[in-house]
């Protein structure tokens, strides 16, 4: 592993959070780092809705069938998208600002997890219901985020298996 690319490495899913908050400032910096992901034409057709009310983080944890955690979370952000801005490519712009998410809080020191919806159907209508989220507006991902209670170890899955030089 190159000692440069530490933080994306040490990037891991933590489902286990402390009671401490996440401030403000580490919440806009989230954002910030969302919203500088890539997006096909630049187009963003990204939508964030950050929660932090404890009532409605418990409401997001029962609207997804492995999001339990996100009821002991700080904060979750959903990220949602626009198909009529993006028909094609909203979901790949909506994964890439998830990940921008994920490094930042990584970097932050804040533990976070990818929880996936669209195309889900039923987590998509159950999120959009807690956040009164218009039903045109697609749900790509929720995800849970706060203070780490547990520090899975940095590591690359490189599969020489899957790495095909020059051609497959
Ligand atoms: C599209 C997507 C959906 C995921 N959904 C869930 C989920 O519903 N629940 C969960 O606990 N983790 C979920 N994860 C996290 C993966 O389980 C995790 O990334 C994978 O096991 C690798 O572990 P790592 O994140 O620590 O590298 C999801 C990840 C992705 C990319």
């Amino acid at each position: 592993m190159d000692p440069r690319l530490h933080l994306l490495f040490s990037r891991r899913s933590v489902r286990r959070f402390t009671a401490e908050p996440v401030n403000h400032q580490e919440i806009e910096a989230l954002l910030q780092a969302g919203m500088a992901a890539p997006s096909a034409s630049n187009v963003r057709p990204w939508h964030l809705v950050t929660v932090t009310n404890r009532s409605t983080l418990a409401a997001l944890a029962e609207a997804h069938p492995n999001g339990k955690m996100t009821a002991h979370a700080a904060v979750a952000i959903v990220v949602c998208g626009d198909p009529v801005a993006s028909p094609r490519y909203w979901v790949q712009d909506c994964s890439a600002v998830t990940e921008n998410i994920l490094l930042a809080a990584t970097a932050l020191g804040l533990g976070s997890v990818w929880l996936g919806c669209h195309p889900n159907t039923d987590r998509e209508v159950a999120i959009r219901a807690a956040l009164g989220i218009p039903e045109q507006i697609g749900v790509l991902s929720l995800i849970a985020i706060g203070r780490p209670a547990e520090h899975p170890s940095a590591r690359t899955q490189y599969d020489e298996a899957r790495d095909h030089r020059e051609r497959w």
